[in-house]
């Protein structure tokens, strides 16, 4: 048995304490940034299920772009409304804020601002694959000068109270893997606090496979540099697969939170299985209707509700039907109407229309 094996089997077997950082005793499993999908609402409703035993250790927001001027507060507090309730999700879930952007001087002084709002932490995020962000000097652009990556990681650490983590994002490279080592070591130079590694190129986007071995080089180059893993994990056997794979025992989820919003805590071993449809659906018109209390349009809050389950849809073949069934709908009262039938059982996969006017 090697080292990283003895050290997984002692975080598997902790796995029920959530650890607030990737060193500390327990699992520690954080949910991803994903522009368009992990605003606040999201984020409190998520970190709120089982009665705020959610597993979720930590949120990050989504990206707050920073081009030649520091962002000013209103718009950090877009992004991260929980700045101004002591940094976290009504459960007491840490929020970091992300930054986005390839100069040192408006990225620390946002990341400062952030810090003094009342952020828990700042990550910088170089390893966004948008062609409009990497034209304009931002995201995984970045990953080919490992120097920059060094250069405004140090100037945000230089800008942040010690005490605030300054974490870095990044994919395992531009077009492969091969400067990796490069990568995580400009990252640890620069001061990171740790580093998060979605195992994937840039120019890969999304597309399989995934390369989790690679983490494993990030981690041996990366010295006492804490490197948590991300990319592809759908069930609490992934974790495992890709802490045999990676030697990372820390993680975080984005796409596989959204067919199961139960994972951290199904991770935990506090609840079983992919959660219920009943139960998925219920959680949707809580979404819709904490999205609409938060002024969002119905219409927009539709579009998320359709969003999340087309994301669904990709890892739960027994979703597909309801993403279909609903995608189509314009307005928001018959979308409720289906998902209070699945609620109650009353509409399940395969089942003609009238099934949805018995539950009418
Ligand atoms: C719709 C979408 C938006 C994303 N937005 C961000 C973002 O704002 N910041 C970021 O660092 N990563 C972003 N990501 C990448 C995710 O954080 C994560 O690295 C990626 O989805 C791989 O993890 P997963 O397989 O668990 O989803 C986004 C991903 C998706 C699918």
């Amino acid at each position: 048995m090697t080292g990283t094996d003895t050290s997984w089997r002692e975080t598997w077997a902790q796995r029920e304490r959530v650890a607030d950082h990737p060193d500390a005793p327990g699992l520690f499993l954080a949910l991803a940034p994903m522009d368009g999908v992990t605003d606040a609402v999201y984020r409190g409703l998520l970190t709120e299920q089982f009665g705020g035993r959610s597993g979720i250790s930590l949120c990050v927001s989504e990206f707050v772009r920073v081009t030649r001027d520091p962002v000013p507060a209103h718009v950090i507090r877009r992004h991260c409304p929980e700045v101004d309730t002591g940094g976290r999700t009504r459960a007491g879930v840490p929020v970091f804020v992300q930054l986005l952007g390839g100069d040192p001087t408006p990225m620390a002084a946002t990341a400062r601002r952030a810090a003094e709002l009342g952020a828990c932490g700042v990550d910088l995020n170089f390893g966004c694959p948008a062609k409009t962000v990497n034209s304009h000097d931002g995201g995984a652009k970045l990953l080919k000068e490992p120097d920059r990556i060094e250069r405004i990681t140090r100037a945000a650490r230089d800008a942040v109270p010690h005490d605030v983590p300054v974490t870095v994002k990044i994919r395992i490279g531009w077009d492969s893997g091969d400067t990796i080592e490069e990568i995580a070591r400009a990252a640890a130079r620069g001061g990171a606090t740790w580093l998060t590694v979605h195992a994937r190129t840039r120019v890969q986007l999304y597309r399989p496979p995934v390369h989790w071995h690679v983490l494993a080089r990030a981690r041996d180059a990366a010295g006492a540099l804490p490197v948590i893993a991300n990319g592809d994990l759908f069930a609490p056997e992934d974790l495992a697969r890709c802490a045999a794979s990676s030697r990372c025992h820390a993680f975080m989820i984005g796409r596989g939170a959204m067919g199961s919003p139960g994972l951290f805590a199904r991770a935990r071993g506090w609840r079983q299985g992919p959660m219920p449809l009943p139960e998925l659906a219920a959680l949707l018109r809580e979404y819709q209707a904490r999205m609409r209390a938060s002024g969002l349009p119905e219409a927009r809050a539709l579009c998320r509700v359709k969003q999340w389950l087309r994301m669904a849809a990709a890892t739960r073949p027994d979703i597909v039907w309801l993403f279909n069934h609903i995608k189509v709908m314009r307005d928001w009262a018959p979308a409720a109407v289906a998902l209070i039938a699945v609620e109650r059982g009353a509409l399940a996969a395969g089942e003609p229309d009238d099934a949805l006017d018995r539950a009418g």
